[in-house]
């Protein structure tokens, strides 16, 4: 892991003041470094719960909204978890939105049908421990969907794209919105266990048949599973 990289509370504080910082222009810089692709990789995370219609469904890590956006668009009733104010305050969505940190929810035991998290698994302080919490908070029965950003597999994909994360994708943040917040995108993969132990972990923390699905070539990734 680079050393450049923060852990336990220093992490927390540095991810909740960059998110703070270019939540006005998160979405715009999604759309754009991603060529639009984050709204599909949104829809299938969705689409993948495959749960009865007004089925209780928190997105964790909600940032500005997209997935709370997306799931009521499919029937779900939405809720949001964030710790980041700046993110919050600029999302887009009629769903309720709560400020608190994903590693502690405010929410009961088995309190919901389903949760999503796009995009913030390498950004919590202790993976294991959201893990933990996502299965404390979903009943038996429900779904997961778990999106991340990820590495093509073969070498010429993988030589391009780490080209474009670690060149193109911060030049684009510089242009449009914070260079360093965007420089630290590529460079935070590296909190990502592999994908072998990311399977594992979702497993382990209570999703027997957690799966994990490739998207886009494999620039990014879905877990999927059901809480046992
Ligand atoms: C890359 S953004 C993703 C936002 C949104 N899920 C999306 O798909 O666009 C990561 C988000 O995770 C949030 N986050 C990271 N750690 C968190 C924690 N421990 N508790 C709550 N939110 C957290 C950040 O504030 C940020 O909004």
């Amino acid at each position: 892991m680079t050393s450049r990289l923060p852990r336990g509370d220093a992490k927390a504080q540095a991810v909740r003041g960059m998110f703070d910082a270019i939540a006005a222009r998160y979405d715009l810089v999604n759309r754009v470094m991603t060529f639009g692709m984050d709204v599909g990789w949104r829809r299938r995370a969705v689409g993948e719960l495959r749960l009865p219609g007004g089925a209780l469904v928190a997105d964790l890590a909600c940032g500005t909204g997209d997935l709370c956006r997306e799931l009521a668009r499919s029937g779900y009733r939405a809720v949001g978890f964030d710790f980041s104010h700046g993110m919050l305050s600029r999302a887009a969505t009629s769903a309720p939105l709560v400020q608190a940190d994903v590693l502690r929810l405010p929410l009961p035991d088995a309190s919901l049908e389903g949760a999503t998290c796009g995009f913030a698994l390498r950004n919590v302080v202790d993976l294991a421990a959201f893990l933990a919490e996502t299965a404390r908070v979903v009943r038996v029965g429900g779904r997961v969907a778990l999106l991340e950003a990820s590495q093509p597999e073969g070498p010429f994909m993988r030589a391009g794209h780490s080209i474009y994360f670690r060149r193109i994708v911060p030049l684009i943040g510089g242009l449009l919105s914070d260079r360093s917040a965007y420089a630290y995108l590529p460079e935070s993969m590296a909190y990502l266990p592999s994908t072998d132990e990311l399977v594992a972990m979702v497993r382990d923390a209570g999703f027997p048949d957690a799966s994990r699905i490739g998207l886009s070539g494999g620039i990014a990734q879905l877990f999927v599973g059901t809480r046992g």
